[in-house]
């Protein structure tokens, strides 16, 4: 065992696991739930806890670890804060004197973080795979070809580009170039009426990256019809659209999903509607709109969260979104009938991907000074995307 001159300054004795670079070897004792005989593993490893535990000490006041609520338990026990993206985009945004920030969530999570926080301070993805499958549907040159295509059509003046936070930097910064907004799915409402509002005067959105998310606000919440909405598909000509078509909607969708959500179907509703008696069903607006439209209730994470703290004891709720969070949800409410939406077990592999040893290598990366997995974003990206990510902070 090699030793750690830090680590035995701070009073931690290092733990004879490897943690291992990615891609280079295998542990068959941190790699469990791989191979399966029998007794299953301890939820968290007590001495991957210690670690995350005295280095997070070491560091003090200047590591502020903020975590998605798709985290995994082990992972947001250490989380300073725990929120939806619209919640840790502003947590980030007011944490100026945290040199560190470890952003427990996904690659674009982190993006926005190192956008809205100082030069000086460093933000941390603790596995550079926590990517997202939804955020990779759209690439920046795919939507540089649709404004093209667009301007071709005539109608790119009247268009306002609202992206979803789940987008990388570069597309937050087309979105900022063409004077539209960042939205996350709690307040995609209050961005899509800026944008058809008095401020903003749109005549059409192009809605980016999840096609359900900008389907079933507008028609949700801003009472459009499915004639008001376009699907663009960025691999085929013009989107598949005519110019009339494009001309003619008020929400140009982009052909993106989540892979996760994209699961629950209309038949798990009417499943569990004959399974649970009196079952309120509550899921995320990341859903296909035949879920939507069959569930009871339709809200971001933080939503979701508020909803069954509130309800009271011996409600029975079926929850369409990530399954940690259900399951953590059910955990804390052994006094409410909590099940998952789908009967298939459904849990976000990229968010999954930040796991205790993740977290123990980046926390002590800190603790010795070596920070690794930093992201950061060119300054000339960061510009436009803190544009489009600011008019989000500022909508009402
Ligand atoms: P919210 O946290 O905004 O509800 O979004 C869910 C999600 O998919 C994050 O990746
Ligand atoms: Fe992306 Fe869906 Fe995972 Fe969220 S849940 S990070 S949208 S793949």
């Amino acid at each position: 065992m090699t030793t750690n001159p830090t680590l035995e300054r701070i009073g931690v004795t290092p733990s004879p696991l490897a943690l291992l670079l990615l891609g280079q070897g295998t542990d068959a004792d941190s790699e469990r739930g791989v191979d399966c005989p029998g007794a299953l593993p301890a939820a968290a490893d007590p001495e991957l806890a210690g670690r995350a535990a005295a280095a997070k000490a070491a560091l003090g006041d200047k590591v502020f670890i903020l975590g998605h609520h798709y985290q995994r338990d082990d992972v947001i026990a250490f989380a300073d804060v725990t929120g939806d993206s619209f919640k840790l985009a502003q947590q980030a945004a007011a944490r100026p004197q945290a040199e560190h920030i470890v952003f427990c969530g996904v690659h674009f999570m982190a993006e926005s973080a190192d956008i809205l926080t100082t030069a000086t301070q460093h933000v941390v993805l603790p596995d550079l795979a926590a990517g997202c499958s939804m955020a990779d549907m759209a690439s920046a040159e795919q939507v540089e070809q649709a404004w093209d295509d667009l301007l071709e059509a005539g109608v790119a003046e009247g268009t306002v580009p609202v992206t979803y936070m789940n987008s990388s930097a570069a597309i937050k910064a087309f979105t900022g170039r063409h004077d539209g907004t960042v939205c996350t799915s709690s307040n995609a409402q209050q961005a899509l009426n800026w944008a058809f509002g008095p401020e903003r005067r749109g005549e059409r959105v192009l809605f980016l990256p999840d096609q359900h998310l900008g389907r079933n606000t507008a028609i949700g919440e801003l009472g459009m019809t499915e004639a008001d909405c376009v699907v663009y598909d960025p691999r085929r000509r013009n989107g598949g659209l005519t110019v009339d078509q494009l001309r003619d909607a008020k929400m140009i969708l982009w052909k993106g999903h989540c892979s996760v959500h994209g699961r629950f179907s209309r038949e798990c509703v009417d499943e569990v509607r004959g399974r649970v008696p009196g079952v309120t069903v509550l899921v995320h607006p990341e859903c296909k709109r035949e879920v939507v439209t069959a569930a009871d209730l339709v809200g971001s994470t933080e939503y979701i969260i508020k909803v069954v703290d509130a309800a009271p004891a011996g409600s029975a709720f079926a929850i369409g979104t990530e399954l940690n969070l259900v399951q953590r949800l059910a955990n804390r409410h052994p006094d409410k009938n909590i099940v998952f939406l789908d009967r298939t077990v459904c849990f976000c592999s990229t968010m999954n991907r930040i796991d205790m040893p993740h977290l123990v290598w980046a926390l002590e990366s800190l603790v010795r000074g070596e920070p690794v997995n930093r992201i950061t974003v060119a300054p000339d990206v960061a510009h436009y995307a803190r544009k489009a990510l600011d008019q989000m902070l500022a909508l009402p």
